[in-house]
């Protein structure tokens, strides 16, 4: 039982199973009192409620990073584009509206600073060291491969690094996150913490 978690958590649009958002909570619990939480794709924000409730029980802050602009899967004709989520007038995919009126509806509007941006940009200047970074952005390989890269090394030493929509097996699934984490494993930086369904968890060392 997550206190706080809103009742209709489930009406939420998202791409979260249960058991990876508690796995999300729980170790954003254990780490956020040492640092901020950072995530990379909050859509409308299902996987930012997770994290946001942890931190605010620790005192922290989430920084929730995205666009809003959709990945390549969102886009018009794509699987999993959304027409509710769609801004007829620019022409272009828009979950920040829902995604701010989730986190006002979970209380969490003190606790997540949403940065509405690109990755790459946003990281430009980055100096803040990082609890938690959670990597559920872009799914081509370039995207996941910035996001690695810009992100990675910004986790603090004993901070968590979580990748969703890990599948080993190319018929499950893209393969660009599971790039991603073997890359982080074979750095030598990480200890693997294993998977929960399909998300990796890695602890700096
Ligand atoms: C799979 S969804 C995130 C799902 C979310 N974590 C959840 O719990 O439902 C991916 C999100 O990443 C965002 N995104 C894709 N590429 C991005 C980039 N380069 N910079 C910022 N956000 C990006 C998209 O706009 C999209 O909302």
């Amino acid at each position: 039982m997550i206190p706080g978690l809103p009742h209709d958590i489930d009406q939420i649009k998202g791409f979260l199973a249960e058991d990876e958002a508690a796995a999300l909570y729980q170790h954003a619990l254990e780490t956020s009192a040492r640092g901020p939480v950072l995530e990379i794709g909050s859509y409308c924000g299902k996987s930012t409620i997770y994290l946001g409730l942890a931190c605010r029980d620790t005192g922290s802050t989430l920084f929730a990073l995205d666009h809003h602009r959709g990945s390549e899967e969102h886009q018009q004709g794509e699987f999993f584009h959304d027409p509710e989520l769609f801004d007829q007038g620019a022409g272009l995919m828009d979950s920040f509206r829902e995604f701010r009126r989730n986190i006002s509806a979970a209380g969490l509007d003190d606790v997540v600073v949403p940065l509405v941006s690109d990755s790459e940009t946003t990281a430009r200047h980055w100096r803040t060291p990082l609890a938690m970074v959670f990597i559920d952005g872009g799914h081509s390989l370039d995207a996941a491969l910035t996001d690695y890269r810009c992100w990675a090394s910004h986790v603090l030493r004993g901070g968590i690094l979580a990748i969703h929509d890990l599948f080993a097996d190319a018929h499950e699934g893209g393969q660009a996150p599971y790039a991603i984490y073997r890359l982080a494993k074979a750095s030598g930086l990480f200890a693997d913490l294993g998977q929960v369904s399909s998300l990796g968890l890695l602890r700096r060392l």
